[in-house]
């Protein structure tokens, strides 16, 4: 079997299976820490070794990380500690001896996931996945081919601030907004991401997929609105299958 460690980073979890490359499936359960508070890079790389150690894991390992990434360096840290802009993430994680770690941006890691095991598979159009979860994350691909590091989620939204500090599920916690508000603000971000891509469809990733059903009634863009079919697992899955083909 073609297996491999994919770890998805998360501002409020770090979630780590193997994962079978032939079929994208999880093989064997999946095992989660909490992000420390603060992340700093030293509290991340223990709790990161903590995933490693349960798999008792030696090799190559894909990562999946919150921030924009660039040559495996983090170049921004919205939901987590501003100490990891400029730090190498595949050297910070990768300190523990015969892994060797391969970073890329978390919901690009899932779009690819989905794109090729998921709701996404022979899409040929303009895709973009929006992740939903402490931020908004973002990843845009054309006939398959991914434009890394979008950033979506950092629109500029009501004076002059990030669209993911409005509807994200962070922000729906964060004031307490019933998901029906919280789904009608959604639906003004992506009535916008239309006028400014118009994709043929348009994939919803991230804990708040779950719920999809409740709020798919009051979503009203023209492109096509599909939950990710990997759920919460795309990131992982996409860590794994991007790790593999560096
Ligand atoms: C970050 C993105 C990330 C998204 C989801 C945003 O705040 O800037 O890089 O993909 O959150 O985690």
């Amino acid at each position: 079997m073609n297996a491999i460690l994919g770890i998805d980073v998360g501002a409020s979890g770090i979630k780590g299976a193997l994962v079978d490359l032939d079929s994208g499936r999880l093989y064997g359960e999946r095992f989660r820490v909490p992000t420390p508070q603060p992340s700093t890079p030293d509290a991340m790389a223990a709790a990161f070794g903590e995933i490693v150690d349960f798999f008792n894991y030696e090799g190559t390992i894909g990562c999946g990380f919150p921030a924009i990434v660039k040559n495996s360096t983090a170049l921004s840290a919205a939901n987590i500690d501003h100490g990891w802009i400029g730090r190498n993430i595949g050297e910070v994680f990768g300190k523990k001896g015969g892994t060797r770690v391969f970073a890329t941006n978390d919901a690009d890691a899932a779009g690819m996931a989905e794109m090729r095991y998921g709701i996404g598979k022979g899409e040929e159009g303009l895709v973009l996945l929006i992740t939903i979860g402490t931020g908004l994350g973002s990843a845009l691909f054309y006939k398959g081919m991914l434009v890394p590091n979008t950033e979506l989620g950092h629109v500029l939204w009501k004076k002059g601030k990030s669209a993911e500090l409005y509807c994200s599920s962070g922000a729906r916690e964060r004031m307490k907004i019933s998901r029906k508000e919280w789904a009608d603000r959604f639906n003004d971000y992506l009535l916008h991401l239309e006028r400014l891509f118009t994709p043929d469809l348009f994939i919803l990733g991230g804990g708040e997929s779950k719920y999809f059903d409740s709020y798919r009634a009051q979503l009203t863009t023209k492109a096509r609105v599909e939950p990710a079919k990997l759920l919460n697992n795309a990131g992982i899955i996409g860590a794994a299958a991007f790790a593999a083909e560096q």
